[in-house]
């Protein structure tokens, strides 16, 4: 919507060689921060999957937008963790990182994922290996996942590519 792309465009704090030289990172925060800005990047997540039945948000920014979504949709979260932070079983996917490679994990079991309508979201797309990643880990266990969705996508690096079947929206694409 207009008024989430707005509240993007206007409050992202940007800066450059962060984390690591050659790198502009985006930080979300006054995004999050401003209540119009909040609430309409959440009713525009919402507007993307009106018939999800779950949401899941990816560590660690899209926790806050997946809490977000799932309350404004009426559904349960699933948080989408790093290596190591889940008790097992849970199911795991590698992703390549500009130096090396992480791991994202859902629990294995405790969640009936079978046929579950799945929206996906995180803060930034950038390469796009988190978001095709997390994707796997629902496919894996048996979901959908009907929409990904994220506030910020880096088009210049192409991560809309690596994506599978599921449309993929934005709210600022740069
Ligand atoms: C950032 C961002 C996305 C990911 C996008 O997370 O929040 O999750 O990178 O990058 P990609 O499209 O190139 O895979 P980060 O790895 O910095 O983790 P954090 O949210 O825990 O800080």
């Amino acid at each position: 919507s207009a008024r989430a792309e707005d509240a993007v465009r206007r409050l992202t704090r940007w800066h450059d060689d962060f984390p690591t030289p050659g790198v502009r990172f985006a930080d979300l925060t006054p995004v999050f921060a401003d209540s119009a800005g909040f609430r309409a990047v959440l009713d525009c997540f919402a507007a993307c999957a009106p018939d999800a039945d779950l949401v899941a948000g990816v560590d660690a920014r899209g926790f806050l937008l997946g809490a977000g979504v799932a309350a404004t949709l009426g559904t349960g979260v699933v948080a989408v963790r790093k290596a190591g932070k889940l008790p097992p079983p849970v199911i795991s996917r590698e992703y390549t990182l500009e130096y090396g490679s992480a791991a994202l994990e859902i629990p294995a079991d405790g969640i009936d994922l079978a046929g579950r309508k799945v929206l996906l979201l995180d803060d930034v797309l950038a390469t796009g290996g988190t978001l095709a990643a997390a994707a796997e880990l629902f496919l894996a266990a048996g979901a959908e996942v009907v929409a990904a969705a994220v506030v910020l996508e880096l088009g210049f690096l192409n991560g809309r590519e690596r994506q599978g079947d599921y449309p993929v929206t934005s709210i600022v694409k740069l």
